[in-house]
């Protein structure tokens, strides 16, 4: 299986607090890999480390087999990375459809038809101003914003988080259908269910530290883990 991205032993600090410590880890093409562990942990770090937004201290950041430990965000975006963060970067007095014009790249695989093929919902709402969404509504937004930019790997840090129970299941369905797609995904999230339907391999993180590597059967029966290191 060929790498997409690997972590080699990085460390990253806030400050003097050393928040990600000698994190190893691989995404290979094509597959959905989960990062989980408990609030603090230091997914989110781990995550920003990958885009370039913390500092690499020690260790190595790969890309398809190439050290990109100290490029700049907008160079890994260039790259083929996509980070989507809780914090949904949309643009509230833009319409849905101004939101993802405004994303369209050229060159890109990804045109407006497949967004609203895939999400019907954004299609049903594009005059609207995306600032009136609901908070699935704009996740969805995030998430279509950045396959517009045709991205090689998607980290996503909890895009069901404060969700409904409903909608977190369509956004799953989605997120399922963008894998079958053949597309890479680093993901972050607390709802266990999403992540063993979603996920081929699953990481778990705590206090900074890879605790716990296994495949999705193994973890599905690794109750004691989950025990110990998830708020389970
Ligand atoms: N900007 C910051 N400055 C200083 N400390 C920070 C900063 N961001 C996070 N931290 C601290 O670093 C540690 C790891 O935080 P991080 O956000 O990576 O955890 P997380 O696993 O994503 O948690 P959560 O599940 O709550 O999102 C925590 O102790 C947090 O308080
Ligand atoms: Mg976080």
């Amino acid at each position: 299986m060929t790498a997409l991205l690997e972590l080699e032993g990085v460390n990253g600090y806030y400050g003097a607090s050393h928040v990600v410590r000698d994190v190893s880890l691989r995404v290979n093409e094509g597959e959905v890999v989960t990062l989980l562990g408990r609030n603090g942990a230091g997914k989110s770090t781990a995550l920003k480390i990958i885009m370039g937004m913390v500092r690499c201290q020690r260790g190595r950041v790969m890309w398809r087999g190439r050290d990109v430990s100290a490029l700049a965000t907008h160079r890994l975006a260039r790259e083929g990375l996509a980070l989507i963060v809780e914090d949904r970067r949309i643009f509230s007095l833009l319409t849905v459809e101004g939101n993802l014009r405004v994303a369209m790249r050229r060159g890109s695989p990804w045109q407006l038809s497949d967004i609203y093929r895939i999400f019907p919902r954004l299609e049903e709402r594009r005059r609207n101003g995306a600032g009136k969404l609901s908070g699935g509504e704009q996740q969805m937004l995030a998430i279509a914003r950045a396959l517009l930019n045709g991205p090689s790997l998607l980290l996503l840090d909890e895009p069901t988080e404060g969700l409904a129970p409903v909608i977190v299941e369509h956004l799953a369905d989605t997120l399922a259908q963008i894998a079958a797609g053949g597309m890479t995904i680093l993901l972050v999230e607390q709802n266990l269910a999403v992540c063993e339907r979603l996920a081929n391999r699953h990481y778990i993180l705590e206090e900074g530290q890879i605790v716990y590597h296994g495949s999705s059967p193994e973890f599905r029966l690794a109750d004691h883990v989950k025990k110990l290191y998830l708020a389970v």
